[in-house]
């Protein structure tokens, strides 16, 4: 047992997706979020500067004494995760196998499309995890970069949304996928704009439930759940714009966040 926090790691925002899942499926756990709004998005990066940015976020989250970190962040999951694994002994968590997981219990034809950052698809960590699990797969990924953006603009339910997403989701219609899943913190917020485009016979697969399920199963296995059956705490820490991330995060939490620090990580 061991009641340190649980670091959580996202390029801003979007990684409350999976903090909030965190918290419902752990909620005895205390939570470190830093969320490093002052250099997202990270998915029009290199790997190289993505490599940069996420040890610096690891590097910040250990002076906070956690125990364990998740990478709520689809890119950094899929271009830093294996050079973080070497780098640093703290167990780390990322998205991509728990939505490839997800994806594949969800699919039925083994038609599966994937939608992400332009450093996520084009990495194939998820097309690669998928094909590991279900090596009959067709897999069919196509990165929808604009998608940041019109979450960060609140216009996720609007014609430029609606429209946007034809453009890019038309052909995952043509090859009849029938699930999809949504391999970018931001797009769970698409969700409504994207089942209009793609209809009800595709699942759409938001891989933040299966990685709290992932982090819960981590941490029994290692010994370090908390003690705590409820009552976890969580400490927000930003990069830039602590006032921005206190109001569209508590929307997209539902409660009040309370305090949000900003801190320099660059050193
Ligand atoms: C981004 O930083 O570009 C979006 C976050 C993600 O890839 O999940």
């Amino acid at each position: 047992m061991d009641d340190r926090p649980i670091g959580v790691f996202d390029s801003g925002i979007g990684g409350l997706t999976v903090l909030k899942e965190i918290m419902e499926q752990l909620p005895g756990e205390d939570i470190v979020y830093f969320g490093d709004t002052a250099r997202i998005p990270y998915g029009t990066r290199s790997k190289e500067t993505v490599i940069k940015y996420f040890f610096q976020s690891v590097r910040f989250l250990l002076t906070k004494d956690i125990k364990a970190i998740v990478i709520a962040c689809n890119t950094a999951s899929a271009l830093a995760m294996e050079e973080a694994q070497e780098a640093f002994e703290i167990p780390l968590l990322g998205v991509i196998e728990p939505g490839a997981k997800a994806a594949v219990s969800a699919t039925k034809n083994s038609i599966i499309g994937v939608i992400g950052t332009e450093g996520t698809i084009n990495s194939q960590s998820y097309q690669r995890k998928i094909r590991q699990m279900l090596p009959s797969a067709e897999i069919i990924g196509i990165p929808c970069p604009l998608f940041v953006s019109i979450v960060e603009e609140g216009w996720e339910n609007t014609d430029v949304a609606y429209l946007t997403a034809k453009k890019y989701l038309l052909e995952l219609k043509e090859h009849n996928i029938d699930s999809l899943v949504l391999g970018c913190t931001h797009y769970p917020a698409l969700r409504y704009t994207i089942n209009k485009v793609l209809g009800d016979n595709v699942i759409l697969v938001n891989p933040a439930y299966e990685t709290a399920k992932a982090a819960k199963i981590m941490l029994k296995e290692k010994n370090l759940l908390s003690n705590k059956a409820d009552g976890g705490k969580c400490r927000f820490y930003v990069s830039d714009n602590p006032e921005k991330f206190k109001r569209v995060g508590g929307n997209m939490l539902k409660k009040e966040i309370a305090s949000v620090e900003k801190v320099n990580i660059e050193s």
